[in-house]
């Protein structure tokens, strides 16, 4: 970087001062709201259908939707406007309806759930001493005193489901075979990240989950592009955000360009990106700022490079043969024979004899060990029990990249 001329009171004052990039950096925190919500539209449609009865026929019966979609698709912030405004469509329409949202990360327990709710609703009863389930009860009384009802968005609720008893997570979903009531005033969204966590639950507990299922995929560039471009008016000063800059970060996550989808990620790197502008008192967001956020952002994209530096020939085939497989089939696991399928015909493709089944077996265990794949033994309903082998890091144009320059097929014609 270029020596500054100026002296160092000057770069003090100017610093404190606040001469900065961000107009309003709270715009960018993960906590905001923001006004508009482009490309979720359709969810909060979906959502509003899956609720209607709600208005319709309130207390005919508790009713429930789940949200699926991986990290940073926009599911907890789309969960929350829902929950806003339906609320005020639901009072305009003389129901009296209140809003609870749980992150299950936090409240890892039914009591601090239940205490999170009845917090949320001001319930005046003494919390120490009562079972969760008395709480409840004493939820579920407060709302009938008043002839209001509730919707509680247990987010996160992957770690629930992980964490708790099942048999607290039995209680919170069948509630009303737990409690006896003919209005049915409690109503559920859940949210979770895959489908393999809720897969697990038996039968009698799927059937109260799995009812109005609204998917959120991962967003495109062109999408992360638009999102980006609203953050940056609310949260930079004019000029200093070029679109170069947000077309680069939109290419870097895009789902159709490698990337993840993730929204959060894309914002966060914006965020950075302003953050070493100001420290290297650039007015503007260049490409080279953003590569070097970028960087900042994925700390994991350099622990891999390294990991990969100690993988031999062989070891970086089979790797390769997964970053290939789960080009199309994203996040997804394989069977080892899928994969030793790949990764012999990549074997032929770089004029290598692919190594014997326990050799390839090895290959992928010390891969796991290292924290690079993931496996697990298939459940029943495959043909037999076979290992199935998924990437464990993110799945990325870099990463692609990385293995390729290594295995020297970037050098081969
Ligand atoms: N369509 C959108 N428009 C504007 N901002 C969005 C949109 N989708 C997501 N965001 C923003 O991206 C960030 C991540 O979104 P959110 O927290 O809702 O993701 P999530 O799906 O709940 O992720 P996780 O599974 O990690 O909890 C938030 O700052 C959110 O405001
Ligand atoms: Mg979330």
């Amino acid at each position: 970087m270029e020596e500054s001329s100026q002296s160092p009171r000057d770069i003090l004052s100017e610093s404190a001062s606040g001469l900065s990039v961000f107009k309003d950096r709270s715009k960018l925190s993960p906590d905001h709201v923001p006004s508009r919500l482009p490309f979720r539209e359709q969810k909060l449609r979906e959502l509003g259908v899956s609720f209607k009865g709600l208005i319709e026929s309130p207390g005919s019966s508790s009713m429930r939707a789940l949200i699926v979609g991986k990290t940073g698709t926009g599911k907890t912030v789309t969960a929350r406007v829902f929950g806003r405004e339906f609320r005020e469509l639901a009072r305009s329409r003389d129901v009296k309806l209140e809003y609870v949202h749980v992150n299950c990360y936090r409240q890892r327990t039914l009591y601090m759930i239940t205490s999170e709710i009845a917090g949320t609703l001001r319930l005046p009863i003494p919390m120490r001493g009562f079972s969760s389930q008395e709480v409840f009860r004493a939820i579920n009384d407060y709302l009938e005193k008043r002839n209001m009802h509730l919707i509680i968005t247990l987010d996160e609720f992957d770690y629930l489901i992980n964490s708790a008893p099942l048999g607290e997570v039995y209680f919170l979903v069948r509630l009303y075979d737990e409690i006896a009531a003919s209005v049915k005033r409690i109503n559920y969204i859940f949210i979770v990240r895959d489908w393999s966590t809720v897969n697990v639950l038996d039968k009698s507990l799927r059937d109260h989950v799995v009812r109005n299922v609204v998917e959120f995929k991962p967003y495109t560039a062109s999408e992360l592009y638009a999102i980006l471009e609203d953050r940056t008016k609310e949260a930079f000063h004019e000029g200093t955000v070029p679109p170069e800059a947000l077309e680069l970060i939109s290419e870097m996550h895009g789902y159709d360009k490698g990337g993840m989808g993730n929204a959060r990620l894309a914002i966060e790197v914006l965020e950075l990106a302003g953050d070493i502008a100001d420290k290297g008192g650039h007015q503007m967001i260049t490409r080279e700022i953003v590569r070097e956020a970028n960087a900042r952002a994925n700390p994991e994209s350099t622990v891999v490079s390294e990991s990969i530096s100690s993988l031999e020939l062989h070891e970086l085939i089979t790797l390769y043969a997964v970053v290939k497989l789960s080009e199309s089939r994203r996040g997804e696991y394989f069977t080892m024979g899928e994969v030793e399928e790949e990764y012999a015909s990549v074997c032929r493709s770089v004029g290598e004899e692919p190594r014997k089944h326990t050799q390839f077996y090895e290959y992928v265990r010390k891969m796991r060990l290292m924290g690079i794949l993931d496996t697990k033994q298939s459940g029943r309903g495959m043909r037999g029990r076979t290992t199935l082998v998924a990437l464990n890091v993110p799945h990325s144009k870099e990463l692609k990249m990385a293995i390729e320059s290594r295995m020297g097929l970037a050098s081969r014609p």
